[in-house]
C-alpha cells in the first residue's frame, strides 16, 4: 500500500471514530440486529467505538449512599453516569429509583450503555427465608432452589439485576461469623447447594425479566481464616484448597454462574485480589469460567494494607492483571487505570477484556434489548411478599429446624395445655429472625416465636411471657427469678436462647461461642423446676453447649428462620411438622475443640481411650457434641440390609449399593439418608469418611423403603501427591446412616 493510501486510511479511521464518538445516535445500540445474530460481534463493535475512559467506566461500581446527610452526591453520580464513568451500582433498589438512573445512562450518556444494579440478595428480598446455613440443614435441594428463585422474582421486580450470592464458602470454624451465610462444612453438600442456588437465581434464561446474575463468593478459602477471625490470614495446603474450599465454586461454575466475587483474604502470602494463579489459571483456564469477576468491597484498595501494593496504581494494576474485572467502590480502576494505560503499564487489551465481560453480562440479561425490563412498577406491586412466597418461607423454615435432643419425649407439646411459660427476649424479637444480610426485610413482616406459639395453641391455653435477658443475653434486673416463678406455675416451659442476628454475619466473629451473657445461668436455674422444658435455640452458628446439653432434655435448633419463624417453630413444637433437618456443621463441646469437623484425617495415632499417647484431649472427649449429619425426628428410623451388588468394581465401572430404611415410630416423617465413603489405603492420607450422596425420603409409620446409590469412579477419586486427580485400586468402606456418626458399614474393592 502506498504511503499516501496508508495516511488516508488512518485519517478515515480517526475521523470515523471522532464522528461516532461524538455523534453516536441514541437508541442505535438497542436496535442493532447483531445483538441477536452475533452477540460477540455486537460487543466487539460496541467496544470499538468506546473511548478508553468509557471502557474503564464499565469496570467501576459505586455504592448508593442511602444514609448520606444530603443529596449532593446525586448530582455528582448523575454526572458520572452521563460521562460513562459508572458501569454498575450496588445498594440502590426500587423501580422508581433504579429507573431514574437507568434513564440517565440510556438517554443521556454518549453511547447509552445501561447500568447494572446489584444487591446482596442472600436469603430473600422482602420475603426473608431462613439464613443459608439453616436452609442447608434441610438438605432439600429443590426447596433451596425454590427460595432462590422466589428471591430472584422479588428482587428483579425491584429493579435488581445481580445478586452477590450464593456464598459458597466452606467453613469449619464456627467462631467465624460468616458461617451463617454458607452451607456449612462439607464440600459435597456445599457443591450441590451452590448449584441449586445458582439455578434458582439465574432461572432457565438469564434474559427473562425475573432472573438475576448470581455471584459465587468469596473466591476463595475465606472460611479458612485463622482463629475464625473475619478478614484474617488463610494459610492452607493446596490439598485442602482443592479438596475442601474450591469444589463448591467449581460446582457453581459448572452450573453456569455468571459472576464470581474475590475474597478479602490472602492464601499463603498472596491476597486473592492479586492472585492470578487462582483467578485466572484455575478459574478461567482450568475450569473454563468465562463470566465476570467482581472485587469485594474496597478489596482492591486493601492490597496496600496487605502489603503487596505500594500505592493505588499498583493495587489496580495487580487486581486487573490477576483477573478482577470490576472494582467495587474503591474507585481505583476509575482513577488509576487511564494513566496506567497511557504509560503503557497496562495494555488496552486487558481493559477490553474486562469491559467485554461486563458488556456480555449486560447483554446476557437482555439489557441491550430493553434496558428498562427490570423497572416495571406492576411487577413490583404484585410480586413482593406474595402469599405463595410466605408459604414457601414457612415450608423452608420448618425443614431447616434440627431436633438436637428429645430424651424425655417432651416434644411435641400438646396444643391444649392449660398454661405455657415462654421465656427469653429472643421470643419476641422481630429483628433477629431476619438474620444477617436480610435484603430489604422488614421487621413488621416477621412472625415472632411468641406470636407463632399463641397462634397455634388452643384458645384456652394461657401463654405467659418473661423476657428475662437483654439483647446481649444479660439478665434484666431480677427477671431470672420472675422467669423461674413463672415456669413453676405453668404446665410447660419454652425457653428461647441464643444469639441476636448481629452476633453472626460479616465482622461478627466470636471468640467464645457459648450462649451469650447470662443465658447459661438462666437455663440452669429454670431446669431445676422440674417442669417439662423445651429449649429453643436461635442462632447463626453452632454453639458450644456442653453443660447446657447435659442439663436439658429437649433442644430444638431453629437458627434465624426468616419472616415465618414463629409459625415454623410452632409447627414443630406442637407436632404439625415432624422435624427432619440434619446439621451441616459440627457442634463442638467447647471452644477449645475448634476446629472440629467430621471429614478429618485418621492421624498416626487415632484417639483411643485405652492408650494415653493417642490424639485426644485430657480434659474433654475428642468427639463433638453433635456431629455433622445429625438430627432427630419424632419417629425413629432403622437402617438394615446394606448391600453392594458386587464385592468389587473395576475402574471405569460402577457399583450399586442399597439399604433398607424403616420408620419404626408412630409418626410419618422425612429422613435424610446419607452415604459416606472411605478409601482405606491410598498414596496420600484420606479422610475417615466423606459424604458422597444423600437422599431425602418420606416414610409413613411402619413403612420401609429400599434406598439405592450408584458408586461411580469419580466418587472415589482424589488428588495424588502431584495434585493430579486419580483413582487408586484398593478397599473402600461404605457407610450409610442418618448421621455421620450413626451408620452401618460394608466394604468393596476397586480393581484395576
Ligand atoms: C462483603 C460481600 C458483599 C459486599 C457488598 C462485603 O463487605 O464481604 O459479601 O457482597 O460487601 O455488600
Amino acid at each position: 500500500m502506498s504511503k499516501m493510501l496508508k495516511i488516508c486510511k488512518s485519517w478515515f479511521i480517526c475521523l470515523s471514530i471522532i464522528f461516532l464518538t461524538t455523534f453516536y445516535p441514541y437508541g442505535k445500540l438497542y436496535s442493532d440486529p447483531l445483538q441477536e445474530s452475533n452477540p460477540d460481534h455486537f460487543i466487539d463493535s460496541l467496544l470499538s467505538i468506546m473511548t478508553i475512559e468509557e471502557k474503564i467506566g464499565q469496570l467501576n461500581m459505586f455504592h448508593w449512599p442511602w444514609s448520606a446527610q444530603d443529596d449532593s452526591f446525586k448530582t455528582v453520580y448523575e454526572k458520572m453516569i452521563r460521562d460513562g464513568k459508572i458501569g454498575s451500582f450496588l445498594g440502590i433498589y426500587g423501580v422508581k429509583n433504579t429507573k431514574e438512573l437507568q434513564k440517565i445512562a440510556v438517554e443521556e450518556s454518549r453511547l447509552g450503555i445501561p447500568l447494572l444494579f446489584a444487591f446482596d440478595v442472600i436469603h430473600g428480598w422482602r420475603t426473608i427465608f431462613p439464613v443459608p446455613l439453616a436452609e442447608a440443614c434441610s438438605w432439600d435441594l429443590e426447596t433451596i432452589e425454590k427460595t432462590a428463585r422466589a428471591a430472584a422474582v422479588e428482587a428483579t421486580s425491584s429493579g435488581i439485576h445481580w445478586t452477590f450470592a450464593p456464598m459458597v464458602d466452606i467453613a469449619r470454624d464456627p467462631r467465624w461469623g460468616r458461617i451463617v451465610e454458607g452451607s456449612g462444612e462439607d464440600p459435597f453438600l456445599g457443591s450441590m447447594i451452590a448449584a441449586a442456588r445458582v439455578k434458582g437465581f439465574q432461572g432457565d434464561k438469564l434474559d427473562d425479566e425475573n432472573t438475576l446474575l448470581a455471584c459465587a463468593k468469596h473466591f476463595t478459602a475465606y472460611g479458612g481464616v485463622e482463629g475464625g477471625r473475619d478478614y484474617n490470614t488463610v494459610d492452607i495446603s493446596d490439598r485442602t484448597l482443592f479438596e475442601v474450599y474450591l469444589p463448591p465454586f467449581h460446582a457453581a461454575v459448572k452450573a453456569g454462574v455468571a459472576t464470581i466475587m474475590g475474597a478479602f483474604n490472602e492464601i499463603a502470602g498472596v491476597p486473592m485480589h492479586a492472585n492470578e494463579q487462582l483467578l485466572t489459571s484455575v478459574l478461567r483456564n482450568q475450569w473454563g469460567f468465562n463470566g465476570l469477576v467482581v472485587s469485594d468491597w474496597t478489596a482492591i484498595k486493601e492490597l496496600q494494607s496487605h502489603g503487596v501494593a505500594a500505592d493505588p496504581a499498583a493495587a489496580g494494576m495487580l487486581a486487573l492483571r490477576a483477573g478482577v474485572d470490576i472494582d467495587m467502590v474503591s474507585g481505583i480502576y476509575l482513577t488509576e487505570l487511564p494513566a496506567l494505560v497511557k504509560a503503557g503499564k497496562i495494555s488496552e487489551d486487558l481493559i477490553n477484556q474486562a469491559a467485554r465481560r461486563v458488556l456480555k453480562a449486560k447483554h446476557a440479561l437482555g439489557l441491550f434489548n430493553d434496558p428498562f425490563k427490570y423497572h416495571n412498577i406492576q411487577r413490583e406491586q404484585n410480586n413482593i411478599l406474595s402469599a405463595e412466597n410466605l408459604q414457601l418461607a414457612r415450608d423452608m423454615a420448618r425443614k431447616s429446624i434440627v431436633l438436637l435432643k428429645n430424651s424425655a419425649n417432651i416434644l411435641p407439646l400438646k396444643k391444649n395445655l392449660k398454661s405455657i411459660a415462654l421465656i427469653g427476649g429472643l421470643a419476641t424479637d422481630q429483628v433477629s429472625p431476619l438474620g444477617a444480610w436480610a435484603g430489604i426485610g422488614d421487621t413488621h413482616d416477621v412472625i415472632s416465636i411468641l406470636e407463632g406459639i399463641r397462634g397455634a395453641v388452643s384458645p384456652k391455653t394461657k401463654v405467659s411471657f418473661q423476657a428475662a435477658y437483654d439483647s446481649n443475653g444479660f439478665e434484666n434486673y431480677g427477671e431470672f427469678q420472675k422467669a423461674s416463678d413463672l415456669v413453676k406455675k405453668c404446665d410447660a416451659a419454652i425457653v428461647v436462647l441464643g444469639e441476636p442476628a448481629q452476633m453472626s454475619g460479616e465482622a461478627a466473629s466470636r471468640a467464645d461461642i457459648g450462649l451469650p451473657g447470662d443465658q447459661t445461668r438462666l437455663i440452669r436455674m429454670l431446669v431445676k423446676n422440674n417442669k417439662p422444658l423445651v429449649l429453643i435455640l436461635m442462632n447463626g452458628r453452632p454453639l458450644a453447649l456442653d453443660e447446657v446439653a447435659e442439663e436439658t432434655s429437649t433442644i430444638l435448633e431453629t437458627w434465624h428462620l426468616g419472616v415465618q419463624m414463629g409459625n415454623a417453630v410452632a409447627d414443630v413444637v406442637f407436632g404439625d411438622y415432624n422435624p427432619s433437618g440434619k446439621l451441616t456443621v459440627t457442634f463442638p463441646r467447647t471452644n477449645g475443640q475448634i476446629p472440629v469437623y467430621y471429614n478429618h484425617k485418621n492421624t498416626g495415632r487415632p484417639p483411643d481411650f485405652s492408650d494415653h499417647y493417642t490424639s485426644k484431649y485430657i480434659d474433654i472427649p475428642w468427639t463433638p457434641l453433635y456431629p455433622f449429619g445429625y438430627g432427630l425426628s419424632y419417629t425413629t428410623y432403622s437402617y438394615n440390609d446394606l448391600k453392594c451388588d458386587r464385592r468389587s468394581m473395576i475402574i471405569n465401572d460402577s457399583l450399586l449399593i442399597s439399604v433398607q430404611v424403616t420408620n419404626n415410630g408412630p409418626w410419618e416423617g422425612e429422613e435424610i439418608v446419607q452415604l459416606y465413603l472411605q478409601d482405606e489405603v491410598a498414596s496420600v492420607t484420606r479422610p475417615v469418611k466423606e459424604l458422597k450422596g444423600f437422599k431425602r425420603i418420606h416414610l409413613k409409620p411402619a413403612e420401609s423403603q429400599k434406598v439405592e446409590f450408584l458408586i461411580t469412579p469419580d466418587m472415589l477419586s482424589f488428588y495424588d501427591q502431584r495434585m493430579m486427580k486419580t483413582v487408586e485400586p484398593g478397599k473402600f468402606k461404605v457407610f450409610i446412616g442418618g448421621s455421620s456418626e450413626n451408620t452401618i458399614e460394608q466394604t468393596f474393592e476397586l480393581m484395576q
